[in-house]
Order: structure tokens, then C-alpha cells, then sequence
């Protein structure tokens, strides 16, 4: 048998592009992992996903011939990932597509030359055996008679093998290709073959012939064309060529763990506790890596949430191999290195994408240990109660407190050879779901869930870009109560529907326009306008006044004072962005933004909070290009021509074939933007942060004003300088120094009245020693002390009792209806075995309190004001009592 030849990982993707170059297809690079505009799927998970509306023939694909090498993730059961060396999260596919082109004949064809072909990779033939669909007689045909494999050593296999579908969408019978990797990987058992179970035959390519669209309920219905999807996974193609066990063992995948390694200490091969952790972190690590670079941040949702599980299992999993700071951000470079000759965006988002990484890994370390310590404390519960089931809700504290994702509580249990009540676990998420929910409606945040208009109301032109006003809408839609109505009466809120538009329905973070619809004695009040999904803007408001009927022509006016404060406050918002980026770096990308009048708010990543000196180096360049005059060009261009201008876009956002661009100070400022904006940024007035803190990890957010806001912010400050000079007796330029002087003076104050006080409490504690009366050799005395505090009273207690060892005193202060008792016993007094804290029951139960201490002083309360006297008249009682003995 022949050896293939250890072609690298990066060989191999580019030996297969190249072939199917050579056969006409247009090479495309990988999407992103991001799906766009298909909401049936979280990440890309093979190579056709980016191009379903291409094999549906809904788009026109750029040729009817495609390759790529597309990253994908699969994330079936993340704990799962590392116990075995077979499956990683992530992993790139080759593919070749023909949309309506070639079929069946030159799909299998080409497979068989690429792979067994001495010029590309050069397999055995021998070694590979081919499957077909139980009734598809046609690829069985062209395996025997075209390509020459005997019948003996083609596989017809039924559904479950050998007919491919992901999900909805397209999908098909199909025909793989399967790789001996020799009897050394097989099981041994009798009948051991292709499809076996074990690790002998490798299916290394899976030809689809994709005819069929599934509904996503098991309907399915003939395409219009048929299409070819093949799909190899690129790392199983290396692990053949380069003969090694497992995906873990390719060059490129092996180079990650070994920086692992590097990192942790601990080596590959050396037990099977450390090899699952380094095959969980160099997995998971590959995954993030490029997440993030497609736009993923950790959160608690969808992919976020996927990302947030693989980083901290991860993260859990260096710990396990005892590294306990921070370090995947680390392994990120050796990511970077050995994929960003496909993959060059990696290098450009490299900062980025370790900030990402080490911000994650830092907050996890914050609460890992704390959530460690209770895990255990709660297994050892479990395991005294002798249960094998770990609990539900203590993982759902583990998950609510500690940030621990289920999976990795779920693989910490099922280390300890136990089970988790994953029932009860997911029960109480939905529990704490519906709470939030209620809280979010309660706030009113989900808005009107929409009304069905059917196809025969269109979709509404906006004109705002060009008028204020628009005569001669016309009324295509009402809704009153969540109802299609005929007419609106007045005083009834409801939405109406125009063909033609001139308001600025909510979109893009600004905010809608307000103003009124009116015609022949009809006005309605619009207080809010929003598009729904058939492009239909509706008008929220009120008549009031007239009837407004279906078909009426009416005249819509935006309220224009409203909307050019917005306009200030929006096209700052690209002043805004692009000082940031000046100031902080490329690395921040718009993460978020809310217009409204004169008010705007900025949500862009960034991994610290801004120093004072950053914010005003930023306000300064915003005042700046506001001072300059920019003129502002909007203008609709295609794509290409809008990127090559150096437009900014959203990140991770889908946009059609051509797009709106707005220009300031010709490419000072050049962004992608649906919205409003003025025609030069001088009009934005003033420009003012207020705040800057942070959102969420890796997230900051500025708070600013422009126009009238700024100057209603100003002229409030400067009243209240105003005011508060005139308070001090200063004139508003002496205002610091004054109240620097006057803050002096109240601690010198201060500190004089300090002293005073423990003049005074001297004097007093002096005079009440003359009321000291002897009992039994000691000097008892007792008394109220006017106007004082615990705090006074302890000054004098510490005092009598320092004056004289023999001293035993008991002083009151009363306060509204509360008594404060002191008692104290100099040294003798305690050596005679009168105790301070004993006295201190005695006096204070009898005024209705309790209380205690030491023996030389303690404290206690009473609520009976009337009983003071008498409560302090049965100390010289107690002492004579008590030195009786
Ligand atoms: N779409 C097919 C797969 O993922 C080729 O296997």
C-alpha cells in the first residue's frame, strides 16, 4: 500500500481550492460564522449554510460554480468535547458547489480525482470505498461503470446514512467516501466494515445531491434546480495524509497544544485526565478565536452564550491543570498563526480579539473559586446524604451566582460519577426567564407585538430625507385595538398607515419623529411611528378632531423643531465614533447607539474605562470637526464602491446591494447610515459628554448632548455657580478658593468644638463625683446626665472610673423615649467581683431593656423613662449585696 504524503492543513485547503479552480469554480473565502438573515441556525455549521438562497435559486449566486473552505462550529454536547480525541467544536470544511450546473457524473468524478490523483493528494484507491443512497441506482452506476470500483465494494446504505440534511433547507440523498485507516483502528469484530461504529473507516467525503427543500417540518418539495453540496472536513483529509490518530494529532491543531503546553506544563500523552483538558482548551480555544473575530461577544444569549461556555470551560480546564490566572488570551497568537494565511482578518483583530478573550477569563476568575468552594461544599452534602443525583437548583445557583454554564457543572458532576436533575435545573432558568420577562413587560420594553396587514396594503416610501411635510398621502390602513379598521374616531388612539411618509419611523437607534396627520377638519397627533416587517410605516396616536377614514388623503407634518435636534444629535454620533477611534484605536466598533433630540448615547467596545484625559481629548476632536463646518453628503451607493470609500460598518451586519453613506468633510467621517442628518456639522452646536461607564464586558457607553441640551446644561451650571457663589459671599472666580477656605474653617471648628465637649464632660464627671456615696468601700455613684449621647456618656464613664479604682457608677441619658445606661467599675471594684455587665442587666431590665458587657464597662437601653430613678436606686442594693456575697 502506498503512504499519502503528510501534506500540512494549510496545503490541503489550498490544493483543493485550486483544483476546483482548475474546474471552473470561483473560489469564494469562507463567510462568516455569523448566520445572516437566517434565523434557523446560531453559527455556520457547514459549508453550504452561507448559500442556501443560492441553491434554492431564490439569489443569483456570483457563479453556478463555487468552492470555499468554510469555518464552521457544531456544539452538540460541549462537555462531551476533549473526553474523546474524535470531535472539536470547531472545523473547516471543503466544499465545491454547482447550483444548477454539474450534477452527479463530474461531482463524483472530481472527488475521486482529487483524492486518489498522484498530482493532487494521492491516496490508495484501495483503501477507499465508496457509499451510495439503498435507491440510487444512478450514483451506483457511475461509481462501477465510470470510475471502475467493483459492486463488491460499493455500500448502499438507507436513510439515516446516506441522506443529508441539517436542519431545514436544502438537502438530499448523498454519496460518501470512505477511508481504511487499517485493522490497527478497527474493532475486530466479525462483520467490522464500512460503516462500522469504530474508528477503522473514516468517511472523509460526503457528496450531496441536493434536490429537496425541507420546511423545517418534514415537508419536503422539489427544488427548482438540482445542486451539488460536498462537504470534507479539512482537518480528517490531514489526519489520513499525515497518518496520525486524531484531529488533536494535525500539524496545525498540534502547534496550539503545544503552546498549551508550553503554558501549563503539562504534556499530551501523559494521562487522560490532562489530555482531555488539552484538548478541551486548544478546541475551545480555536472556536473563540474565531468567533470573535466575526463579530461574537460573551453573553448570556444564543452565540454569546456559546462563546461565554467554551471560554470558561476552558478557563476551567487550565485550572484543572493548575494554572490559576488568566492565559487563554495568550494562546491566541499561536491561533493566529496558523490560519491567517486563509484567514487574515485574525492578524488585523488580534488586539481585539485577546482583549475578548482576557476581559472574559478575568471575570470568570473573580467568581471560579467562590463557585468552586460551593460546588464542593454542595457535593459533600450530597454525598453525606448518600444521593447520586446532584441537585437542579444548587446548579442553578452555581449557574445564576457563580457564571458556571450548565455544561460544565453537568461535566464536574459527572466526574464525580454522579447525575444532574437537568429537569430541575432547566426549570427554574424558565422560572427566572418569566420573571424577567414580567419585569421588561411591567417596564413596557416589548413593545406592540404587530398586526397582520396582508399583501394588499403596501409597503410605505419614506420621503423624510427631503420633506418635512408631504401633501397628499394617502391612508392605506387603520388599526384600532389591535383591529383593522375602517375608520378612526375622535379621542381614540389607533395607527394609521400611509402609502407616502415624510416621519422618520424608529430605526438604527434614532428615534422616531413626531407631528401631526390632518386633512379638512381631521388632525391626528403622532406620538410615535414604527416599520414593521412588510415595510409599513405605522403611526401611533391620537384623533382629535373629525373622523379619519380609509382612503382619505391627508397632509403629514413632522414636527421639524423635534427632528433637527435629533439631526444634531445623530450626525454627532459619527462625530462621535470616529473621535473615539482616532483617540482609543481601531479596535472600537460601534456596539449600540440611541438618538433622540438633542441626546444621544454610544454604546462601543473598549476594554477600560476612559480617563479623563481620553474623554476630553475626544470632546475636544468632536468640537473641533463641529467648528470646522463640515458639509454632510448622503449619498446611495453599491457596496464595493461604498467599502472603497473607507465606509464603516455596523459589525456583523447584513447589507443589500446598495447602501446609504453619509459623508462628512469629505471622508472625514464616512459611515453607513439609514438616518437623518444635517447638511453640515456646524448646526450640531455644542457637543457635551455627560458619562462614561460601562455596560457590559468589553462594552463602555457614552452619554452626551448637543444643540439646545448642551445649552440648557450650560446655562444650569452656570446658575447654579451663580447660586452657589452667592451663598458663600464670593464672586463665581473665587468660588474654589473660597470653598476650600470655608471647609477649612468648619474642621478647625470642628475640631474646637471636640475639644469642648471633653472639657465639659470632664467638669460634669467631676461634679457627679461629689455625689459618690460609700457602700461597703467602694464609691458608688449614680446620675442622669442631661443632653448627652452613648458617646458622652462613655467619655465621662472612662473618666470616673480612670479617677478612682474603688469607683462604681451608673449614669443615664435619656433621649426622647429612649434611655442609654453606662455603668463602669474601677479595678478594685471588679476585684471585689462587682461587675459592670451584671449591673448593667439589672438596671436596664428594670427601665424595660436589656443590655451588657465587661467588667469595667458596659452599656445597655431602656424605654421607660419614668423608671430611671427607681432602676438607679437599687444600685447601691446590688452592691452591698454582692460584696455580702
Ligand atoms: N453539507 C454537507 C455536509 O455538511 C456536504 O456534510
Amino acid at each position: 500500500m502506498k503512504n499519502p504524503k503528510p501534506y500540512g492543513l494549510n496545503e490541503l485547503r489550498e490544493m483543493f481550492l485550486s483544483f476546483f479552480e482548475t474546474k471552473g469554480h470561483l473560489r469564494l473565502p469562507s463567510f462568516s460564522l455569523i448566520p445572516q438573515n437566517d434565523a434557523s441556525l446560531l453559527l455556520i455549521n457547514s459549508g453550504m449554510a452561507p448559500m442556501k438562497p443560492w441553491f434554492t435559486g431564490e439569489q443569483e449566486p456570483p457563479r453556478r460554480r463555487v468552492c470555499t473552505c468554510q469555518k464552521c462550529i457544531r456544539t452538540g454536547d460541549i462537555e462531551n468535547i476533549g473526553h474523546t480525541a474524535r470531535h472539536g467544536t470547531y472545523f473547516e470544511m471543503l466544499g465545491n458547489f454547482s447550483f444548477g450546473d454539474y450534477f452527479k457524473k463530474e461531482a463524483i468524478a472530481w472527488s475521486w480525482e482529487f483524492l486518489t490523483s498522484p498530482e493532487w493528494v494521492g491516496l490508495d484507491p484501495d483503501r477507499l470505498y465508496p457509499s451510495v443512497y439503498q435507491d440510487d441506482d444512478e450514483a451506483f452506476e457511475i461509481w462501477n461503470k465510470q470510475i471502475g470500483i467493483p459492486a463488491e465494494r460499493i455500500f448502499r446504505f438507507g436513510k439515516e446514512d446516506n441522506f443529508w440534511e441539517h436542519g431545514s433547507g436544502p438537502c438530499g440523498p448523498c454519496s460518501e467516501i470512505y477511508y481504511d485507516r487499517g485493522p490497527e483502528y478497527g474493532c475486530g469484530k466479525p462483520g467490522c466494515t464500512v460503516g462500522c461504529d469504530c474508528d477503522r473507516y473514516m468517511e472523509v467525503w460526503n457528496n450531496v445531491f441536493s434536490q429537496f427543500d425541507n420546511d423545517g417540518e418534514g415537508h419536503y418539495t422539489e427544488l427548482k434546480q438540482k445542486n451539488i453540496d460536498t462537504g470534507m472536513g479539512l482537518e480528517r483529509l490531514a489526519c489520513v495524509c499525515q497518518g496520525v490518530d486524531s484531529l488533536f494529532d494535525v500539524d496545525t491543531v498540534m502547534n496550539i497544544t503545544n503552546k498549551v503546553t508550553e503554558i501549563t506544563g503539562a504534556s499530551y500523552g501523559q494521562s487522560r485526565e490532562k489530555d482531555v483538558s488539552l484538548r478541551v482548551i486548544t478546541d475551545h480555544i480555536r472556536s473563540s478565536t474565531f468567533m470573535i473575530c466575526d463579530g461574537v461577544l460573551p453573553s448570556n444569549e444564543g452565540r454569546g452564550y456559546v462563546l461565554r461556555r467554551l471560554l470558561r470551560r476552558a478557563a476551567r480546564h487550565g485550572k484543572l491543570l493548575g494554572v490559576n490566572e488568566p492565559f487563554l488570551y495568550q494562546v491566541c497568537d499561536t491561533v493566529i498563526h496558523e490560519n491567517e494565511g486563509h484567514y487574515p482578518e485574525l492578524r488585523e483583530r488580534q488586539d481585539y480579539i485577546t482583549k475578548v478573550i482576557r476581559v472574559e477569563e478575568e471575570n470568570f476568575a473573580k467568581t471560579i473559586d467562590g463557585g468552586l468552594k460551593i460546588f464542593n461544599e454542595m457535593l459533600e452534602d450530597h454525598k453525606a446524604k448518600g444521593e447520586k443525583t446532584f441537585s437542579g437548583a444548587d446548579a442553578f445557583k452555581l449557574y445564576d451566582t457563580y457564571g458556571f454554564p450548565i455544561d460544565l457543572t453537568l461535566e464536574m458532576v459527572a466526574e464525580q460519577g454522579m447525575k444532574l436533575d437537568e429537569k430541575e435545573f432547566h426549570k427554574q432558568m424558565e422560572e427566572q426567564r418569566q420573571r424577567a420577562r414580567k419585569a421588561r413587560e411591567a417596564l413596557g420594553d416589548l413593545g406592540w407585538a404587530g398586526v397582520e396587514f396582508g399583501k394588499e396594503v403596501p409597503a410605505s416610501e419614506f420621503v423624510g430625507y427631503d420633506h418635512t411635510t408631504f401633501e397628499g398621502a394617502k391612508v392605506v390602513a387603520l388599526v384600532v385595538e389591535n383591529e383593522q379598521a375602517e375608520e378612526l374616531m375622535p379621542g381614540v388612539e389607533g395607527i394609521v398607515v400611509l402609502d407616502k411618509t415624510p416621519f422618520y419611523a424608529e430605526m438604527g437607534g434614532q428615534t422616531a419623529d413626531h407631528g401631526v396627520i390632518t386633512a379638512d377638519g381631521v388632525s391626528f397627533t403622532v406620538t410615535d411611528v414604527q416599520k414593521n416587517k412588510g415595510g409599513k410605516y405605522m403611526h401611533y396616536g391620537k384623533l382629535t378632531q373629525g373622523v379619519l377614514k380609509l382612503g382619505d388623503t391627508v397632509s403629514a407634518a413632522i414636527d421639524t423643531t423635534r427632528r433637527k435636534a435629533v439631526m444634531r444629535a445623530h450626525s454627532a454620533t459619527h462625530l462621535l465614533d470616529k473621535a473615539l477611534r482616532a483617540v482609543l484605536g481601531d479596535h472600537v466598533h460601534q456596539a449600540g447607539s440611541l438618538v433622540e433630540p438633542d441626546r444621544l448615547r454610544f454604546d462601543f467596545t473598549h476594554f477600560s474605562a476612559m480617563t479623563p484625559e481620553e474623554l476630553g481629548k475626544v470632546s475636544s476632536e468632536v468640537n473641533r470637526a463641529i467648528l470646522e463646518g463640515y458639509d454632510i453628503h448622503t449619498d446611495v451607493l453599491p457596496i464595493e464602491e461604498a467599502k472603497k470609500k473607507g465606509a464603516i460598518a455596523l459589525f456583523g451586519e447584513k447589507y443589500g446591494d446598495t447602501v446609504r453613506v453619509v459623508d462628512m468633510g469629505e471622508g472625514y467621517s464616512v459611515e453607513f447610515c439609514g438616518g437623518t442628518h444635517l447638511d453640515n456639522t456646524a448646526k450640531v452646536g455644542v457637543f457635551h459628554i455627560s458619562s462614561e461607564f460601562s455596560v457590559a464586558s468589553g462594552v463602555r457607553r457614552i452619554e452626551a448632548t448637543t444643540g439646545r441640551a448642551s445649552l440648557e446644561l450650560m446655562s444650569r451650571n452656570q446658575e447654579m455657580l451663580f447660586q452657589a457663589a452667592a451663598a458663600l459671599k464670593a464672586k463665581p472666580s473665587e468660588l474654589r478658593e473660597r470653598a476650600e477656605a470655608v471647609m477649612g474653617e468648619v474642621k478647625q471648628l470642628h475640631q474646637m468644638v471636640e475639644k469642648f465637649k471633653a472639657k465639659d464632660a470632664l467638669g460634669e464627671a467631676e461634679r457627679i463625683m461629689f455625689g459618690a456615696h460609700e457602700v461597703g468601700g467602694l464609691k458608688v455613684l449614680t446620675a442622669t446626665v442631661p443632653d448627652a449621647d452613648a458617646a458622652r456618656l462613655r467619655t465621662m464613664g472612662d473618666m470616673l472610673r480612670d479617677k478612682d479604682p474603688k469607683v462604681v457608677a451608673v449614669l443615664a441619658a435619656v433621649n426622647g423615649g429612649k434611655i442609654t445606661f453606662l455603668a463602669v467599675c474601677g479595678k478594685e471594684a471588679v476585684g471585689k467581683g462587682i461587675k459592670a455587665g451584671d449591673i448593667i442587666k439589672q438596671v436596664s431590665a428594670i427601665a424595660g431593656g436589656s443590655g451588657g458587657g465587661k467588667p469595667d464597662s458596659a452599656m445597655g437601653g431602656g424605654k421607660d423613662p419614668l423608671m430611671v430613678d427607681n432602676a438607679l436606686a437599687m444600685v447601691d442594693n446590688f452592691v452591698s449585696m454582692k460584696l455580702k456575697g
